[in-house]
């Protein structure tokens, strides 16, 4: 919808906002967002409760140490408006701070520089002066306390209340209480953005955070399930008209795919594309599939708002903390180990992910630091390109691991779906040859098989086969989503029509929720649709990526590793290994594999230098192949200069 009008606005935030010099926008603008942003955040370490006097402390020391390495946002996170008072929690009602128009403000005792009408402006301008950029926590919609309390809504354009067909608007005409934030139900509600008077009020939102000096918008609750794309939309529009820049990043991605994501990346600069992360192992885990489908749909770096956009991976939970929702400020230490914690390190930066520091700076001690200032890792994470999940490794164990493995992959699998005793299907790039095997079996029965090529296993084996699903839509949408569903196919994995074959974990990815890949009630689900190539390869249409069978031994021995690759700036190139399982295990790679998937070239083991970043040492390339023992959870990152 191109209906909104703007004219004036650039105008009177001129005026209004001594901050916002001449420099419009022009071709000579550096973009937004060019590199992936990197800064802290104060959300992992402070949850809400976070004061003026201890977030300038935070950011002096960001400007000191983390300045120089490129971290530059500061970022106040959610309920910088509520009273810290007894009741207050993080789904109270009735604690916040409001100005007349129903615009959250400051609460003036944690933030006492905002009394007086000032809000954020002298906190942002203290930050500018470090070197740094200001950045604020801000949730969808409205307040319930605003909609309570029917405040007037803010016309910026004539400076007072917002009139239209002759009568005056506020705050109950657009808050949409169906629509309430959900897992915030007391706190805020959408706005209807079809009405003039919901328009004017967002806009009069994002204006006063431009004219505070904010540089940096995180915006919550309207994105993954709580998807409010009109707001998404309408939010971009006004910070495209702003003359002072505002990144703009998208919180939290719950259920997020990359189809969802397309809808919303052109318009903002980050987005969240999983739940919240904390510092649970489970929380890394979850993170490899997801970051994998967004590569393999090319969203790392794609176009966004007045510049790029990032899959935004989420914060580094590491150093000294508080816990989610919690009242209380920093007072623990991370639960990841320092393998885990490398490992979260190398998969956040070979995906290109903005890097937002969680931990508490004030009490940053010597390894995190090490960690999240490393040059390698930092260099992979702003220039590399063609960042990629690496399909080809191979992974060896000893007895024990074996055993390990094997008790590990009966109690849950990352990549692969049982669909036997003896197969699983995986997943891999469409490219890789042992994708190739399928085909529909000539057959009178009903319903139609979509079988594998070889009987793996036992030579007395039935054929391993699929089941093709009649369409999951009624017939008046079948019109509709024609074009999404033409030659695409529901698989089930027996003639049990009830439960079909998935290929990603398209679940709320938290540690609580992780569910494995595997057969899930029949739905309209892309996660689900299936489409036969001519050349024998089974693409999902969710991510992408093409399926393949194994034996369970195979699996055993595959099982919890994975690999990314990218390519920097000077020509070398980088590999992760990553030990997800929990046996110690080699994990190798082929010099002619690299071949397959990066960009023409020619590469030779023999004449290629490879060092290992975390133990620093030289490694030989023997046999054409890179070869490492990698521990339990841990990471082994390879820079490889190759003449
Ligand atoms: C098979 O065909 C698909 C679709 O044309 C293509 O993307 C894929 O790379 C092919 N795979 C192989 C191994 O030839």
């Amino acid at each position: 919808m191109k209906v909104f009008v703007f004219i004036s606005i650039p105008f009177l935030i001129l005026l209004l906002n001594p901050r916002v010099s001449s420099e419009a926008l022009s071709d000579g603008e550096p973009e937004h967002a060019s590199f992936p942003p990197r800064g802290w955040n104060s959300y992992d370490s402070f949850c809400w409760t976070i004061s003026e006097k201890e977030f300038l402390q935070s950011a002096e020391i960001v400007s000191n140490r983390l300045r120089p390495h490129g971290y530059e946002y500061v970022v106040v996170d959610y309920l910088w408006y509520r009273r810290k008072v007894k009741g207050a929690y993080t789904d109270s009602l009735g604690f916040d701070v409001i100005d007349e128009w129903g615009r959250m403000i400051p609460d003036p005792d944690r933030w006492p520089s905002s009394k007086g009408g000032k809000g954020f402006t002298e906190v942002a301008k203290k930050v500018h002066s470090m070197g740094l950029k200001f950045g604020i926590h801000v949730m969808r919609g409205i307040s319930t306390q605003a909609v309570n309390a029917n405040t007037p809504i803010l016309d910026t354009i004539s400076g007072g209340a917002y009139e239209e067909s002759g009568r005056k608007w506020s705050a109950k005409d657009i808050g949409i209480k169906e629509r309430a934030c959900a897992w915030m139900q007391h706190g805020f509600m959408s706005v209807d953005t079809k009405l003039g008077a919901g328009r004017a009020f967002l806009r009069s939102l994002y204006e006063q955070y431009a004219e505070w000096g904010v540089d940096f918008v995180k915006h919550d609750c309207v994105f993954g399930d709580d998807l409010d794309i009109n707001e998404i939309s309408f939010v971009s529009e006004v910070l495209k008209q702003l003359d002072h820049p505002i990144l703009y990043s998208l919180s939290p991605g719950t259920s997020v795919t990359p189809a969802m994501a397309k809808d919303v990346s052109g318009l903002v600069n980050m987005y969240r594309i999983t739940g919240d992360d904390w510092d649970s192992w489970g929380d890394v885990i979850a993170h490899f599939d997801v970051t994998r489908d967004f590569s393999t749909a090319s969203m790392i770096g794609a176009m966004g708002l007045l510049g790029k956009s990032w899959p935004d991976l989420d914060m580094l939970p590491l150093g000294w903390l508080t816990d989610p929702g919690s009242n209380e400020g920093p007072h623990r230490r991370s639960n990841l180990n320092p393998d885990e914690q490398r490992t979260q390190m190398t998969l956040w930066s070979m995906a290109k992910s903005p890097l937002m520091f969680g931990g508490d700076v004030r009490k940053l001690d010597e390894t995190t630091y090490n960690l999240i200032t490393n040059p390698t890792l930092l260099e992979i994470n702003s220039f590399s390109s063609n960042n990629m999940e690496f399909p080809y490794i191979t992974s060896m164990r000893d007895s024990k691991g074996r055993d390990d493995i094997l008790a590990w992959l009966s109690t849950r699998s990352l990549t692969s779906v049982e669909i036997s005793d003896t197969h699983v299907l995986g997943l891999t790039g469409c490219m890789n040859s042992k994708a190739i095997g399928w085909s529909i079996q000539a057959s009178d029965q009903d319903p139609e098989k979509i079988c594998w090529k070889e009987k793996l296993g036992s030579k007395h084996q039935a054929p391993l086969c699929l089941y093709k699903r009649g369409s999951l839509l009624p017939l008046d949408e079948r019109m509709t989503y024609k074009q999404q569903y033409e030659g695409k196919l529901h698989l089930t994995a027996t003639d049990r029509m009830d439960s079909c074959l998935s290929a990603s974990s398209n679940q709320k990815l938290t540690s609580k929720e992780f569910k494995r890949g595997a057969l899930l009630p029949c739905r309209w689900d892309t996660n689900q649709m299936w489409e036969l190539n001519f050349n024998g390869t089974l693409v999902n249409s969710y991510s992408g990526l093409c399926a393949t069978v194994n034996d369970v031994e195979a699996q055993v021995s595959s099982g919890g590793t994975r690999s990314w690759i990218a390519t920097g700036r000077r020509g070398e190139i980088y590999i992760a290994f990553f030990n997800l399982s929990p046996a110690k295990t080699v994990i190798s790679a082929k010099i002619s594999d690299l071949v397959k998937v990066l960009p023409s070239k020619n590469l030779k083991g023999n004449s290629c230098k490879c060092k290992e970043v975390w133990s620093g040492k030289e490694i030989a390339v023997t046999d054409q192949t890179i070869s490492m023992a990698v521990e339990i959870h841990g990471s082994a990152l390879f820079v490889l200069n190759c003449d």
